[in-house]
């Protein structure tokens, strides 16, 4: 079977899920060819990417995770500053590192930030539903993980409209469908707050990690950076593409607007399930000659784990292709699996229920108005443009 999953063409004009479906169905260990690489591992399935999840011994994350570490010739621009991270971080320094951040992502320290959370929604949808026709990813969607983070981190209010433009080549998406100049900016902003915290603390997550110790020694700085920008790149695209993706699932099938209101939680996870805003794929690298469904994947080869994929397998979900916010049980991977599981999933699902409670209840009806343009990408999965008509 001839596919290209790295063409950027494929996810914004072409139908990911059939080809997914086809290679679950025919070839669920798929080695890929590279017109400018070694080739990779595409993996399909659920129960093989949950295999190889849960073995990091294995599978290792610090050859790079996202789809754009498979070619020497699209490295990101983040690469430097996220290089050596959590999510680039193996054990047991990965896990030494994430108990440090841990804490303020439990699911009691988020549930404090519920309040903060409405009231941000509140002013977003205020603005937003003032006028008949906007653009739901750039207007709604696209702000509010921006601003939860900058709360959570501690950004000043007054720092983040500039923040806000700086890193909005982040947002708004090139076309070239590589990578972006993202978080470019972002590395120099914290620098200045982190020297600004270390010397007048405040109660906020870079305060704590300013102060926090690694291995008996304080956090080094490029440190406590690259876990500020891991937050924002970790924590924005993904939010936004859920919040995007789900309103246009509840545009598309107005009958699950219903059920979805008199039992929120459980649509939020059909919405993570069904849009499986992530990354197209996660990577990992084989440590070791490893067996897979009977293919023998090298020592060295990357292997890709297709999370979409993995959430519309027929062999865990009946009618995966349907958008069903009563499905149960719903054991979707969207939050990854194992020894990386997002840190911020509790907060991604309060950010989601909260904005759609809102939603639900501000607006009678809300209408496509234009063309849903998808990202031209091969690294996120997601709608960059989705004009729609709101009636209050
Ligand atoms: C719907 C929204 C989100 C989705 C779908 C998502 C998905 C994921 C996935 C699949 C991973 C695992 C990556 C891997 O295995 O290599 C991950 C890791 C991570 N996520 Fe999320 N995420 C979301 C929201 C957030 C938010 C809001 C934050 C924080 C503000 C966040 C912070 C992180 C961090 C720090 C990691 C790295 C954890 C580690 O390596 O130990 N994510 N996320």
């Amino acid at each position: 079977m001839v596919v290209d999953l790295t063409d950027p063409d494929l996810y914004a004009r072409g139908d990911p899920h059939a080809v997914w479906r086809d290679l679950r169905r025919h070839d669920p260990v798929h080695w890929h060819r590279q017109r400018h690489g070694p080739g990779f591992w595409a993996i399909t399935r659920y129960s093989d990417i949950a295999r190889i999840s849960a073995d990091p011994a294995t599978f290792i994350s610090a050859g790079g995770t996202s789809t754009m570490d498979l070619d020497a010739e699209t490295k990101s621009p983040d690469d430097k500053v996220l290089g050596r991270t959590l999510v680039t971080t193996d054990p047991p320094r990965h896990n030494r590192l994430r108990a440090l951040v841990n804490k303020a992502f439990t699911p009691r320290a988020v549930s404090r930030l519920e309040p903060y959370v409405r009231s941000a929604v509140t002013q977003i949808l205020d603005d937003a539903f003032a006028r008949e026709e906007i653009d739901f990813f750039a207007d709604v969607a696209a702000r509010l993980p921006f601003d939860i983070i900058c709360e959570l981190l501690g950004v000043p209010r007054d720092d983040r409209l500039a923040l806000f433009r700086a890193i909005s080549p982040f947002l708004e998406h090139t076309d070239d469908g590589g990578p972006r100049a993202t978080a470019l900016d972002l590395p120099s902003y914290f620098l200045q707050l982190v020297g600004r915290r270390a010397d007048a603390p405040a109660d906020d997550l870079i305060s704590d990690l300013v102060g926090a110790e690694l291995d008996g020694e304080r956090l080094s700085t490029a440190d406590t950076i690259a876990l500020c920008v891991l937050l924002f790149v970790a924590g924005s695209e993904t939010t936004m593409n859920a919040i995007t993706g789900g309103m246009l699932a509840f545009v598309e099938n107005p009958p699950q607007r219903e059920p979805a209101v008199a039992n929120l939680p459980r649509a939020v996870e059909e919405i993570l399930r069904y849009v499986s805003p992530v990354m197209v794929s996660i990577i990992r690298t084989a440590t070791r000659d490893v067996e897979v469904r009977g293919q023998l994947i090298r020592a060295g080869q990357k292997v890709t784990l297709w999370y979409p994929s993995a959430n519309r397998d027929e062999e865990v979900f009946a009618d995966g292709d349907r958008f069903d916010v009563a499905r149960t049980p719903n054991e979707h991977i969207t939050f990854g699996f194992g020894e990386h599981f997002c840190l911020g999933a509790s907060l991604a699902r309060l950010e989601i229920r909260v904005l759609f409670d809102e939603v639900f209840r501000r607006a009678g009806d809300v209408q496509l108005a234009g063309d849903v343009r998808r990202l031209r990408s091969n690294i996120f999965f997601a709608i960059d443009r989705m004009p729609v008509r709101v009636r209050r």
